[in-house]
């Protein structure tokens, strides 16, 4: 199988991560972990959300985060759901922003109080304001492999917004599973679709591991030639308009994943577990990712490292 010889993972647990979290986390922990993850070797990093406050109360302190990590030398990537936020972002800085919308009205409608059509609305001034301010602009399309009110979602439907939110400017579509339903042969139905309009090379992944099928729908899309998928570290996440809905896959698990397909990824697994587990203990959590399970559990017995070769 041609597998591309290097990815990119793009680190949402400040952001996916964290928003669904109720216990407070102070500003300066979430600047701590996000320089972790930095030095780590992450090249991109989505580290906050500029929405509601009342909607999303974890990411409240984004104005107060963002100016803390003005030293980072990687790309730092902010959610906005609208001009509001732009404004926002564009005050701080901000260089790169993420846009979202869903291939499903009912999820949106919960999620951002608006319609597929009304979210496009929204959408396209702020792509065109962030662009002419030369703010990068990736897209995100919820619920691209199931919906938690809708339940199936049919492929040309997810293209189609997928295909119009390239066509306004996003340099990169994530698809997400935002309650992480999808399957190898599901993911293969929407690529089909979706890179009808869009090149692979455009294309992001983003899994939530909810059914545990996360690492095997990555290996249908790097058979697509796909080669960015957003992760979280050790698991951490979830949307509170998605019940039930886990965390992103574990970054961890990817990192096992690619080394044992030979893939460069340029993180350093050491770095990004002491990323993780700095995070996961402030939050009392114990992680969902199976390789850092295994890891932690040898680790304290003294046992080795298994670290598959290609
Ligand atoms: P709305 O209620 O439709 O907005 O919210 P509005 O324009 O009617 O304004 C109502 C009030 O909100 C006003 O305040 C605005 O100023 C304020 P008031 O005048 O009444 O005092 N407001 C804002 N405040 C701060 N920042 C803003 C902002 N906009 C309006 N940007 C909106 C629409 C989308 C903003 C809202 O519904 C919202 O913030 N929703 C939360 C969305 C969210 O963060 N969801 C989780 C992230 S998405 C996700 O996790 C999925 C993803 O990971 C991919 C996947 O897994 O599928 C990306
Ligand atoms: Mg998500």
């Amino acid at each position: 199988m041609d597998y591309p010889k290097s990815v990119r993972i793009v680190e949402v647990g400040p952001r996916d991560g964290l928003q669904n979290e109720k216990k407070v986390i102070s500003t300066e922990k979430k600047a701590d972990f996000i320089k972790r993850l930095a030095r780590a070797g992450h090249q991109t990093i989505e580290v906050t959300s500029f929405v509601r406050p009342d909607r999303i109360p974890q990411m409240g302190d984004a104005k107060e985060l963002y100016p803390l990590l003005s030293k980072i030398d990687c790309d730092l990537v902010c959610l906005v759901p609208n001009l509001k936020g732009l404004e926002v972002a564009h005050s701080l800085g901000v260089k790169e922003i993420a846009v979202f919308t869903a291939s499903s009205d009912s999820f949106n409608q919960k999620n951002i109080n608006a319609t597929i059509s009304q979210s496009f609305d929204r959408i396209e001034p702020v792509i065109e304001k962030a662009l002419e301010s030369g703010i990068k602009v990736r897209g995100y399309v919820s619920t691209a492999f199931g919906c938690p009110y809708e339940g199936f979602i049919e492929p040309s439907k997810v293209a189609e917004v997928a295909i119009r939110l390239h066509k306004m400017g996003c340099y990169e579509i994530s698809l997400g599973d935002t309650i992480g339903s999808g399957t190898p042969l599901s993911v293969e139905r929407v690529l089909a679709e979706v890179t009808k309009g869009i090149k692979p090379t455009q294309l992001a992944l983003h899994f939530h591991d909810t059914r545990g099928m996360a690492t095997a729908n990555i290996v249908k899309g790097l058979e697509f030639g796909v080669s960015v998928f957003d992760a979280s570290s050790g698991g951490l996440g979830g949307c509170p308009y998605a019940m039930g809905a886990t965390g992103n896959v574990a970054t961890e698990d990817l990192l096992y994943l690619f080394q044992s397909l030979g893939i460069e990824t340029g993180i350093n697994l050491e770095k990004q577990i002491e990323a993780s587990t700095f995070m996961l203990n402030d939050l009392g959590k114990v992680t969902t990712s199976k390789f850092l399970q295994a890891y932690l559990t040898a680790k304290d017995n003294h046992g080795s490292l298994y670290l598959p070769t290609p």
